[in-house]
């Protein structure tokens, strides 16, 4: 064989590797909405900055007439890249190819890049469309899923690990992006789920459709699973190359630095009237992150998980950080299981990889309720004052009005390490609100007015005159930002508008902010 004849043998290989599955199946993947496999990826990265590994790798399996149908790269499409010029590495699932399902020697190729991004310090990004293990494979496809499933706990807190979900999902393979950091799912064509509505029907008799039991929205809005919830390929790609700007290559450096021309003392005067004066009626806190951020801009996550805790990344003077922020608009920005869940992941992210963290409170305490207690609240909310504690990035925090209770030693207090801490003149930081703490601290007194009756007044008319004026007073003591001031629990109290100034200043303090927790193997977070 001549030279021409070589690179004419190579050209036609690659040829075949990339047709996958063939132009009909290709075709039926268009009509669904869905790109192929390649196409993601050349979408997802810098153009011409794709290199393909183990493009012709073929399985191994010869029964059930596997041996007549061999494709080359057997189904994913593996290799490294660039985003905004930063390494990535990427594997996307070809789902013209047996089903985009996983086998032993296409796992091979996943766990190859798996541990070469983990030695050159580089994020993962999955593109996962596949019907789940090949089922002619048997236990070699399943090996295969546990090779992988380690890896991303190896990996984890070391490098980012992105998953898209842009097909099925189903069976033990809903694992792998469990555990990697971000998950997002596109709508309609995504669904993951553990058991699929056939079983279920089966084994439970309810009735499901695939969408409803684990489509975009069910994880997006019910579950909690998914991070992200996008409307094609196209916009869930581009959200990956959007979160992949905020967050560094790895757990050994700063997330990367954008510049903006937003000036950094810039004020804003209608934060000085953003919270009402009634200290019942809400605001929406995204109102406050965004006249704070740089550019307004506020990258948010698990938008439709948990409303009444906001989380998702911004800028400050161009540095990324993580905003964790109480919303009163939804349930008055209670902490509750799922808010608890969702934060304390968030923070834990913040902190593998040296994201700084800034939360904004405004918290009347965890939700009562039954459900609440016997769903596990101690536990749960334990995980977010676990996560704020444990977390040694810089950490500030803005009490914009209630910090009450134990939500106020868990939303990065003072006495958590947090390192600066700010209260607004709107705060209320007391152990409860005004009207609950009277009616326990005064009881008896308020009986005695309703009984003896007071300045003319008699019964419940005596009783709501005195609790008035016991209310005010405990709002007057107690029901501010200066007892904590006092005692230095807050490093000052500022005025609303001059909040975006006073965070940069703190962030640029807290530059070179080294802090450790002890040795240790690891902690043991309440899970
Ligand atoms: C081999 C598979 C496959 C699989 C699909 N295909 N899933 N081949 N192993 N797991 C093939 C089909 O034979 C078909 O081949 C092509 O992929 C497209 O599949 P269709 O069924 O035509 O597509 P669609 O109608 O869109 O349905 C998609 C699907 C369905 C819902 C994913 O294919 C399906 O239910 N597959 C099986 C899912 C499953 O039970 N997997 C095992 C889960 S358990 P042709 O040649 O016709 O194009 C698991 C354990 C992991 O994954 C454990 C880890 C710990």
């Amino acid at each position: 064989m001549n030279i021409e004849q070589k690179l004419a043998k190579l050209k036609l290989r690659d040829e075949l590797a990339e047709a996958g599955g063939g132009e009909e199946r290709r075709a039926r993947e268009h009509k669904l909405g869905k790109m192929t496999a390649r196409e993601r990826i050349e979408f997802l990265l810098d153009e011409g900055t794709f290199e393909e590994t183990d493009k012709f790798v073929t399985h191994r399996t010869t029964e059930f007439g596997m041996g007549e149908q061999v494709i080359l790269g057997d189904g994913f499409v593996t290799g490294y890249g660039r985003i905004e010029g930063r390494l990535v590495f990427v594997f996307a699932q070809d789902f013209t190819v047996f089903g985009g399902s996983l086998s032993e020697t296409n796992a091979g190729k996943i766990v190859k890049i798996m541990d070469q991004a983990a030695r050159v310090g580089a994020p993962v990004i999955g593109l996962n469309d596949s019907g789940g293990a090949r089922i002619q494979e048997g236990v070699r496809s399943l090996a295969g899923y546990a090779d992988i499933f380690l890896r991303n706990v190896l990996s984890s807190g070391v490098v980012p690990q992105i998953s898209a979900i842009m097909g099925p999902c189903a069976g033990g393979a809903v694992y792998s992006p469990a555990i990697t950091d971000f998950i997002l799912m596109v709508d309609k064509t995504a669904y993951m789920f553990i058991t699929g509505p056939e079983v279920i029907k089966a084994v439970t008799h309810e009735e499901v459709s695939k969408d409803e039991l684990g489509g975009a929205t069910t994880h997006n809005a019910k579950s909690g699973v998914a991070h992200f919830l996008a409307h094609d390929d196209a916009e869930c790609l581009s959200m990956v190359r959007e979160l992949f700007s905020f967050i560094p290559s790895n757990n050994l450096e700063d997330p990367p630095r954008k510049p903006t021309t937003d000036p950094v003392d810039r004020s804003d005067e209608k934060l000085d009237t953003v919270v009402p004066a009634e200290s019942n009626l809400p605001y929406d806190i995204k109102d406050v992150i965004t006249r704070v951020v740089d550019d307004a801009y506020f990258f948010e996550v698990q938008e439709h998980y948990a409303k009444n805790i906001v989380i998702g990344f911004a800028r400050f003077n161009g540095r990324p950080v993580g905003i964790v922020a109480n919303q009163p608009n939804f349930l008055a920005g209670v902490l509750d299981i799922n808010s608890s869940i969702k934060a304390a992941r968030f923070v834990r992210f913040c902190d593998c990889f040296n994201i700084p963290l800034v939360t904004f409170e405004d918290v009347p305490g965890f939700l009562p309720g039954i459900q609440q207690e016997h769903g596990g609240i101690i536990m749960h909310g334990a995980k977010l004052l676990y996560a704020f504690a444990e977390a040694t990035v810089p950490k500030i925090t803005i009490i914009t009005r209630k910090a009450y209770g134990g939500a106020y030693c868990v939303m990065s207090s003072k006495h958590i390490r947090s390192d600066v801490n700010y209260a607004w003149p709107t705060a209320e930081i007391a152990v409860m609100g005004p009207e609950g703490a009277v009616n326990i601290v005064y009881r008896r007194e308020l009986d005695r007015a309703a009984k003896e009756g007071v300045d003319g007044l008699t019964g419940a008319d005596a009783f709501n005159k005195v609790r008035a004026q016991k209310i005010e007073e405990f709002r007057e003591s107690f029901a501010n930002p200066y007892v904590a001031a006092e005692r230095g629990y807050i490093d000052g109290v500022i005025r609303p508008r001059d909040t975006r100034k006073k965070i940069i200043q703190a962030l640029e303090m807290l530059d070179g902010k080294r802090d450790k927790n002890p040795a240790k193997k690891h902690g043991n977070i309440p899970l």
